[in-house]
């Protein structure tokens, strides 16, 4: 089986070109190889590698940055996934894609499901809707993954900015009025590569469903609890100096940003354990997994 994995230098990327590697050839491209940017010559790359999976990792993910840049945005994360899907129906791959918590706008009082209404209420929001809804009406088979809270030991990501922090300041202020479930790219990585396993498997036999499922770690906190179980985690597991001496919990209100959050990104995961046979760990398991990588 031939995999192409575009996106391979991004935190999800970089985990899947590790946890791909025992279903086949991986054909591993990074930006200066496949820019999304370009899509006639994106379109090529696809049609020469002619792969049985492609697995797209990349995204312009830059939430703030993407209110004032819509329009390079909704080409990678919408015109982009739209030429993969389109050449996935012409060679009959699998297209596996990620999405966002960011699609719903956060007003419903209790998790979110695959089925709930998305809504996005920033620009980054509306073009991953966008590029879902161009891979669901291409006809391809597809998995589209919604994932919330991406972190990871290498890339940008609110775990490293954390460490960054308390080892700088004496004082922050995080919101904790944001919920949600924090997740790693590895655990993104690791399932990934178990769905894949079975949607071929399902091809063969003529038994596939396309689906768009949510993907994360169980259970939910703030970014404020998740910044105290890195916090006490770091001190527990790591030898990093810690200069903090008082964390405050801020609100939405206090800490502005050009595009706005969803103050509920709980997303509900029973279809995806379903589905699998799988029980998703808990967020604070799989971080401490993570920061003792950090040692
Ligand atoms: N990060 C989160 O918190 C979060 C939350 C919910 C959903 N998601 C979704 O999860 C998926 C994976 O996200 P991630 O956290 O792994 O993102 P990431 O670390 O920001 O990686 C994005 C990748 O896209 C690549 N890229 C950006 N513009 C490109 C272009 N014009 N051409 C080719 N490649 C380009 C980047 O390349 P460079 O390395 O060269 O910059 C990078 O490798 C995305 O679909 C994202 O929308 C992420």
């Amino acid at each position: 089986m031939k995999v192409l994995l575009l996106g391979k230098n991004g935190q999800v990327g970089w985990e899947l070109n590790r946890s791909l590697i025992a279903l086949g050839e991986i054909i591993a491209l990074d930006r200066t190889q496949a820019d999304f940017s370009k899509l006639k010559e994106l379109r090529e790359i696809v049609a020469q590698v002619k792969p049985d999976v492609i697995v797209n990792a990349v995204a312009y993910t830059a939430v703030d940055k993407a209110e004032s840049e819509a329009g390079l945005a909704e080409i990678i994360n919408a015109k982009a996934p739209a030429v993969l899907a389109q050449e996935a129906l012409k060679l009959n791959a699998l297209l596996i894609h990620y999405s966002t918590d960011y699609v719903f706008d956060g007003s419903k009082d209790s998790p979110y499901n695959e089925t709930d209404k998305p809504c996005p209420i920033n620009v980054y929001g509306q073009t991953k809707l966008a590029g879902e809804q161009a891979i669901a009406s291409s006809g391809c088979d597809y998995l589209i993954f919604r994932t919330s809270w991406v972190y990871a030991s290498r890339g940008h990501n609110f775990l490293l900015s954390i460490l960054k922090l308390i080892s700088e300041k004496e004082e922050l202020g995080i919101v904790s009025d944001q919920i949600g479930s924090p997740t790693s790219a590895r655990l993104i990585a690791e399932i990934t590569s178990l769905c894949i396993n079975s949607a071929i498997k399902e091809k063969k036999s003529a038994t596939f469903t396309s689906q768009v499922f949510h993907l994360t770690s169980s259970n939910y906190t703030s970014w404020y609890g998740f910044t105290e179980e890195i916090i006490s985690l770091v001190k527990e597991k790591t030898d990093i100096k810690i200069k903090l001496k008082s964390l405050n919990a801020i609100i939405t209100k206090e800490y502005p940003t050009p595009a706005k959050r969803p103050i509920n990104s709980r997303l509900v995961l029973d279809k995806l354990e379903m589905t699998y046979a799988l029980k998703v760990p808990d967020w604070k398991d799989v971080l401490s997994l993570c920061v003792e990588e950090l040692k």
